[in-house]
Order: C-alpha cells, then structure tokens, then sequence
C-alpha cells in the first residue's frame, strides 16, 4: 500500500486529481467508481476546475457509484444519485448515460443488487476506484464486520454512519437506515484504490485500515488485500499512525520510473 502524507486537504486533492486525469489520458473510456460524501469533493472541484479550462476530457468516461440510500427518491437532493449527477457528471462533463448508481427504488433490491454487478463486469470492471473512509472505518457502507468477499448488497446503515450523516438531512430521522453498497469484494476487484480521508476525525479509522489488523471490523483494512491501493491524507487524517516518517520518507525520495 502506497500511503501519502499531504500538508492540506487542498493538496490531497490536486493529487487525486493528479492521478485520474492521468488514468483519463491514457485511457479515455477508463471506468471509474465514484465516491461520494465530503472527502471526494475537493477531487471533484479540482477535475472539474481542469474541465472548464479545456485541460482535461472526462466525456468518455464511464463511472458506478460506490452505494445509494434505499428508500429515498432519486430527484432527493441528498439522494447518492442527484449528488453524483450535481457534483460530478455535469460539472465534469461526463455523459449521464455512461453513469450508473445503485437503484435503492428498485421493487427488488437484491435483483437490483446483483445486476449492479453484472453491469461493472459488462463494462470491463472498474479501472481506478476512489473511497473515503467512515469515521467507524467502513468503505461504501460496508459497516463493521461486513464481509471481505461481500458484493453490491442491501445495508443497514450503522448508528454511527445515520449521525455522521445527519448534517446533510433537515433532521437526523430523515437519514435512511439501508442502502445498497458495493461490497469489499466488489470494491477489491478495482484495479486500482485510491482512498482520501482528511482531518482528525478519520485520524483512527486511518491507522486501523492502514496498521492495523486485517478485521471485518474495520472495512478499510481490506485495502490490505489488493496489489495497488494507495492512502492519501492531510496531516491531521495521518496523525494517528505510526510509520509517518517511513511514509514521508518514501514519498519524498519515490523515483520517477516508480509507477504513480
Ligand atoms: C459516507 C459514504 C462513503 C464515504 C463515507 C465517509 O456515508 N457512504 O462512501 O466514503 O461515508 O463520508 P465523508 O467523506 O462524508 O466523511
């Protein structure tokens, strides 16, 4: 695991930002998984920065959302699939029919479920993956003690998960209490993570995913498992691990024919 230590939120995202657009030149239909939540937002901001200035062209790319709240309608502002389309497929250019969210209207969830999978091996599998990380440590919404091998399922949200979420709803009993997710090993079949997480409060699910044990019950730490994932945080989101020097210093001295 690659794990980068930025001096701001502002860094860490032009250098997630850094890494699509190069995946994006390299291959233009490149398949990405889109997260949502506050930690992708700067990302966003930076591509779409780099759109409007003609340097860079997202209108090939194809993209499935990580995970959507069941029960809320589509056209619900905090709905995963209003936020994908207002943050990410128009201020990026993206063409809307190359863009896919988990159905949580569906009349059958789990039928909705295990197409949603189907779809991204259709489409090749996912290129480059992009993830936050939950305060309790959970990927998507695979809360504690989800399974490694899980795929795109129905949820339900943690206590936890339905209080940090609550600022985005007019009052905390309006959050959802299920979702639908993409699994961990949904997730780990991307060929490529890029986890982001700034802040002291993701200062401990960072270090459990990172340093810590391989355990359901920290979700994050399945980034373990896979052969290319890489961990970009702001300081106060690194303050908590230990080998910070060791990171720092790899970082510092990474040759350029070392892969990004
Ligand atoms: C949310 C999302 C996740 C996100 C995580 C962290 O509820 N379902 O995809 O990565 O929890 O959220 P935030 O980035 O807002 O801190």
């Amino acid at each position: 695991m690659e794990v980068v230590i930025l001096g701001s939120a502002d860094e860490v995202a032009r250098l997630a930002a850094d890494r699509i657009a190069a995946l994006v030149r390299r291959r233009p239909e490149a398949v990405l998984g889109l997260a949502t939540g506050s930690s992708p937002t700067g990302i966003y901001a930076e591509l779409a920065r780099r759109t409007a200035a003609g340097e860079l062209d997202m209108s090939g790319v194809r993209g499935f959302a990580l995970d959507e709240y069941v029960g809320i309608p589509p056209a619900h502002p905090e709905s995963y699939a209003a936020v994908i389309a207002r943050e990410v497929v128009g201020p990026l250019g993206m063409s809307p029919d190359r863009v896919r969210v988990p159905d949580g209207r569906a009349a059958d969830l789990e039928a909705a479920a295990e197409e949603y999978d189907r779809a991204i091996a259709a489409a090749g599998g996912i290129d480059l993956q992009l993830l936050g990380i939950g305060a309790n440590g959970h990927i998507g919404f695979n809360e504690p003690t989800s399974s490694f091998a899980s795929r795109t399922r129905i949820k339900t949200l943690a206590p936890r998960t339905r209080a940090d979420n609550a600022r985005f709803f007019a009052s905390p009993d309006e959050v959802p209490t299920h979702c639908l997710t993409q699994g961990l090993g949904t997730i780990l079949e991307a060929r490529e993570l890029l986890l982001v997480a700034q802040g002291e409060g993701k200062a401990e699910a960072v270090a459990a995913a990172v340093e810590g044990p391989l355990t359901s019950m920290c979700p994050g730490s399945a980034l373990q498992l896979h052969r290319r994932a890489a961990v970009v945080v702001d300081g106060a989101a690194a303050s908590a691990l230990r080998l910070t020097d060791y990171y720092r210093h790899t970082y510092a001295h990474k040759p350029g024919w070392q892969r990004p």
